[in-house]
């Protein structure tokens, strides 16, 4: 059964993500399922892991039997395994980069990272994605390192999928945690880690497990959209397939919660996803997310929280 995790497991992201969840983590707190706490629930399946915000905090309160985490992005997904696999590895090339890095004043710093940057390109083309080899490690220690010191602790590719996000300005970036690149890669020793759509997760949910959707936004208006967590983006048809998958697994006896962007921030007359979602419990959460616009901002937008479950004390 799903029970209270052992104390001394803290781990958390170990890359920025866009749309990380850190934020909303205290109004998913009130919407669990009764089920996480009386122990039916034994299984966590999340098919957008992205940065894994959520991931970490369940896993840090609860142990659950069985996890599975699951991304199209297989850039994400290589750094997840090479955490898992060649972590004292990682640990070494990340300080190395560190190290290289810190000693270097503002101009050479920034040579730095465009060098780093052009080799993590120019190897693209020789990664193979499928089966795990050294460069994984030297790579997942790229990976972290732009994350690190980049332009708004970003990752974005462009159509070829080579990673243009530049150089960002920070004093004192930390870019090697080594206790907590552990304790993730202790975590991720019992956890499936999976590279593909959403849909992968399909055979692993059952009865007992508890799936979080956390899929790319909606965009608030045309100019807000941040589409490039890979090369292909998230249409409406993704998210009416992904509706359509929702009602598979709460047939199944799942417990899912699935979180999105309200268009009803734009358009009140908007009701995509309250069509899509009919029969579920929907709720209109404020988020600290601003609308991206030029001039005329407006303040904090809704998020929507959608369970197919009844939540309790949250009113
Ligand atoms: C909003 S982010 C998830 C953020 C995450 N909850 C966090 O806290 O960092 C959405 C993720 O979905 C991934 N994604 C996009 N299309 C997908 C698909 N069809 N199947 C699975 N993952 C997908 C993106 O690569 C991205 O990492």
């Amino acid at each position: 059964m799903a029970i209270p995790a052992k104390p001394g497991s803290y781990a958390r992201p170990f890359l920025k993500w866009a749309g990380g969840k850190t934020q909303l983590l205290g109004e998913f707190e009130k919407r669990l399922p009764e089920e996480l706490r009386n122990g039916t629930i034994t299984k966590y399946a999340e098919p957008f892991i992205g940065g894994g915000a959520v991931f970490f905090w369940l896993n840090n309160r609860f142990s659950f039997e069985h996890s599975l985490i699951c991304d199209v992005n297989e850039e994400l997904v290589l750094s997840y395994k090479a955490i898992r696999r060649s972590t004292d590895n990682l640990i070494a090339l990340l300080g190395e980069l560190e190290s290289s890095y810190l000693s270097g004043n503002e101009t050479e710093r920034e040579e730095f990272y465009y060098e780093i940057r052009n080799a993590f390109n120019r190897k693209l083309p020789a990664i193979d994605f499928t089966r795990y080899s050294a460069d994984w490690t030297e790579r997942a220690a790229q990976i972290i390192f732009l994350n690190r010191t980049c332009y708004n602790g970003l990752f974005r590719v462009n159509r070829k999928g080579g990673f243009n996000v530049p150089f960002g300005r920070y004093k004192k970036p930390e870019i090697l945690n080594a206790e907590n690149i552990r304790d993730v890669s202790r975590l991720l020793k019992t956890t499936r880690i999976l590279h593909g759509d959403f849909e992968t997760v399909r055979k692993f949910a059952d009865d007992q497990t508890f799936v979080y959707f956390d899929p790319p936004y909606r965009p608030l208006n045309p100019t807000s959209s941040f589409t490039s967590y890979s090369k292909k983006g998230f249409s409406d048809a993704d998210q009416v397939r992904l509706a359509e998958f929702f009602r598979e697994l709460d047939a199944k006896g799942a417990k899912c919660m699935l979180s999105n962007s309200d268009p009803q921030n734009e358009n009140p007359e908007d009701c995509f996803f309250d069509d899509l979602f009919d029969g579920f419990s929907i709720e209109r959460i404020p988020a600290r997310r601003r609308i991206n616009c030029n001039g005329l901002c407006r303040g904090d937008v809704n998020e929507l929280i959608i369970t197919n479950y009844p939540v309790s004390g949250t009113r």
